[in-house]
């Protein structure tokens, strides 16, 4: 793998079947990515993403939530392994526990997350079937940088999807899902090449990155 000499170290954060890990990791393995993930962690030992992980050549570790009292404590084993592998980025992907402000706020500006609506819509799980509670004809996902509100951070990129008539949740997910796959690791390379920031509060993108940023906005079709 071909990185630059001053690639962030990325961590990838999973809980489950880790299909948004996968494409990061094919597209972090492209000659020229400007970061290199080097550690996947998982709060469930039994994650299928692990054995992906470690196929992948990274460091594959669970740190299994149920076996510490409470959220700070699980944080801040989070935490230690993290600085162990001298990670820069953290991305989330699929990682289902609700993260304490205290740990956020270490990681402010180098954590990611991908969330499976448009943003600040539906919040939260269940994003599908609340898209169509709604009603809404446009659906979508967002990266966004993690603040200790959930699903609340600064937006980094979106992806917009078509909800049609005969749509359940689950043909609405799997349109969504093809659309996560394509955006993370886009936004991803924004972020790890520092041409989009976090800064007071706002992400900020480079002038060169305005173009990058927003072909990363898809129409439906
Ligand atoms: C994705 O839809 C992601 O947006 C959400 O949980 C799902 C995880 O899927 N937070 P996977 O583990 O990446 O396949």
């Amino acid at each position: 793998m071909t990185h630059p000499p001053d690639a962030p170290r990325m961590a990838v954060l999973i809980s489950g079947r880790g299909s948004n890990m996968v494409s990061l990791l094919r597209a972090a393995a492209q000659p020229g990515f400007p970061g290199r993930f080097v550690l996947a962690l998982s709060n469930r030992p039994e994650a299928a993403g692990l054995a992906h992980a470690q196929e992948a050549g990274l460091a594959a570790e669970a740190v299994d939530h149920r076996v510490y009292a409470d959220r700070a404590a699980f944080d801040a084993a989070l935490d230690a392994r993290l600085r162990a592998h001298a990670i820069d980025l953290v991305v989330l992907a699929g990682f289902m526990r609700v993260l304490t402000p205290g740990f956020v706020e270490a990681w402010s500006g180098r954590m990611l997350n991908i969330h499976p609506s448009l943003l600040p819509l539906f919040r939260g799980t269940h994003t599908h079937a609340q898209a169509l509670a709604a009603g809404v004809r446009l659906h979508g996902c967002t990266v966004h940088f993690v603040v200790p509100e959930l699903d609340a951070g600064p937006i980094v990129a979106q992806a917009a999807v078509p909800v049609r008539p005969d749509d359940d949740a689950e043909t609405l997910a799997a349109r969504v899902l093809a659309e996560e796959h394509r955006l993370y690791p886009a936004a991803l390379a924004l972020v790890a090449s520092g041409r989009a920031r976090l800064e007071d509060g706002r992400v900020v993108f480079a002038p060169e990155a305005g173009c990058a940023a927003g072909a990363l906005h898809s129409l439906p079709v």
